[in-house]
């Protein structure tokens, strides 16, 4: 991982690319006018020095035209950067619906990472090129957050709820991993690896792994053995709203809200039950918090999603 003296990381995202243009092109403009700036002062300074004691300047009345160019070019420089820049934003945003999903719980101080498959990593990230990720983030104390600067992304992750992040490696390698928020004694040894993989190398790599159990099958037995099954077991007249079906999908709420379930809804209905509740049923289902980790109601919400999941 040690490439010597190298002004930007290099770039190993598609993403990448793309930022650094825009990097370039922002640097550019602030070259350009600090320079240009600078000469000018230049110039004028010697041209329009007061050469005798009684010389009065000659005045100058305004000029429309002139007026015009510099307050209309910069506004449409600083349109097409701010234009450019919010596509981008909205692209880091924006995972494409069939990313390849991986769980991460930031923990002082190390980063566990569970993939779709079932393999478990620590502070080491193992991914196939030309595939996009997208990474479902938690933590179980405080603010981290989970920086790769080859791929030219960064999110905090933060207590309480959910963060994602996506990218798609287009370079095998193995790339620094950081933690980008201070949280605590050993925040700057909270790093890691990103290692990248062709995706063949990467199928012998998720195959020759210790074999433990998918987040869906882990979120199942959980759901057995925390008791949710009594409630939410699809059964008619049962006292919970049934889970089938529902990841992905509008449900009314008590108060006539209509919202959509995503991983933060599922999140908060486990820890605070009665923030939200089905329309039609009671404020009956008694909380989770404290009795269950990060990791646990990652798999939980894996299962609820599978549930939605076409077969
Ligand atoms: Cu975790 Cu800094």
């Amino acid at each position: 991982m040690d490439k010597g003296f190298q002004l930007l990381p290099e770039q190993a995202s598609k993403l990448a690319v793309q930022v650094d243009i825009l990097y370039y092109l922002l640097v550019g403009l602030s070259f350009f006018f600090a320079l240009l700036i600078f000469f000018l002062i230049y110039i004028f300074a010697v041209r329009y020095r007061r050469r005798s004691e009684e010389e009065v300047p000659r005045q100058i009345p305004g000029l429309i035209q002139l007026e015009l160019a510099w307050s209309v070019i910069p506004f449409g420089m600083a349109l097409v950067v701010f234009v450019w820049g919010a596509k981008l934003y909205f692209n880091t945003y924006t995972p494409p619906a069939d990313a390849l999903e991986i769980y991460v719980v930031g923990k002082q101080w190390m980063w566990h990472i569970q993939h779709p498959t079932g393999q478990r990593e620590i502070n080491e990230l193992h991914i196939p090129t030309g595939r996009a990720i997208k990474l479902t983030m938690a933590t179980e104390d405080v603010i981290h957050s989970f920086y790769i600067p080859a791929f030219r992304v960064k999110k905090d992750v933060v207590p309480g709820r959910y963060t994602t992040l996506w990218f798609e490696a287009t370079k095998p390698g193995s790339y620094h991993l950081f933690c980008a928020e201070y949280c605590g004694t050993k925040h700057s040894q909270m790093t890691g690896t990103v290692v990248v993989m062709e995706p063949t190398q990467y199928q012998q790599w998720l195959s020759g792994g210790e074999a433990s159990e998918t987040p869906v099958v882990a979120g199942e037995k959980k759901f057995q053995q925390l008791g949710c099954v009594t409630c939410h077991g699809d059964k008619p007249g049962a006292r919970g709203p049934s889970l089938k079906g529902l990841f992905g999908n509008p449900v009314q709420l008590q108060s006539g809200e209509v919202i959509t379930v995503n991983e933060d809804y599922i999140r908060e209905s486990i820890l605070r039950p009665n923030a939200k509740i089905t329309f039609g049923y009671g404020a009956i289902m008694p909380t989770y918090q404290g009795q269950i980790n990060e990791a646990a109601l990652l798999q939980l919400t894996a299962y609820v999603k599978s549930l939605s999941a076409v077969k």
